[in-house]
């Protein structure tokens, strides 16, 4: 099993990016904490982040050729970005959407995802954790198509 963990813009500069937020976990620790529950739960965790919509879309399209499913965070791509969202519904692999924040706690603007409904599920609010849910989830999903 091969997963994409795929961060978007402005979480290189998690550690020291609104810590009261986002907590003071750098994207290398956390993508490491990944990695490693990827071990465990039997799949090959590749991580990525860019600041850049198109990167991004490249990303999800290419993860179409290698990975069985993808978790994102699309940072504030996640309230704006159509082409995003079509990238997801392009590739049909699914793909879980993870938060860090708890989005429905803060602005009004980050309560609209265009992404969700072309998610197969998402985790928010957990902080770091959320990635670790999302993944559980997505290796649990991936499991239960291989077996039935
Ligand atoms: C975020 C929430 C977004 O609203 C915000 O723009 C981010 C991070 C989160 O992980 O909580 O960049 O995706």
């Amino acid at each position: 099993m091969k997963v994409l963990i795929l961060h978007g813009p402005n979480l290189n500069l998690l550690g020291t990016r609104q810590p009261e937020i986002y907590g003071s976990m750098n994207l290398d620790e956390i993508n490491k904490k990944l990695i490693e529950l990827g071990m465990q739960l039997g799949a090959e965790v590749k991580c990525a982040q860019s600041n850049h919509e198109g990167t991004l879309i490249d990303a999800l399209q290419d993860a179409r050729t290698w990975a069985d499913g993808v978790v994102f965070n699309p940072g504030g791509y996640t309230h704006t970005s159509v082409a995003l969202r079509d990238a997801i519904s392009a590739i049909q692999i699914p793909v879980v959407e993870a938060h860090l924040s708890n989005v429905y706690a803060r602005e009004e603007f980050r309560h609209v995802s265009l992404i969700s409904p072309v998610c197969a599920g998402k985790v928010v609010g957990f902080g770091w954790r959320s990635y670790m849910l999302a993944l559980r989830a997505l290796t649990d999903l991936l499991n239960s198509q291989i077996s039935t």
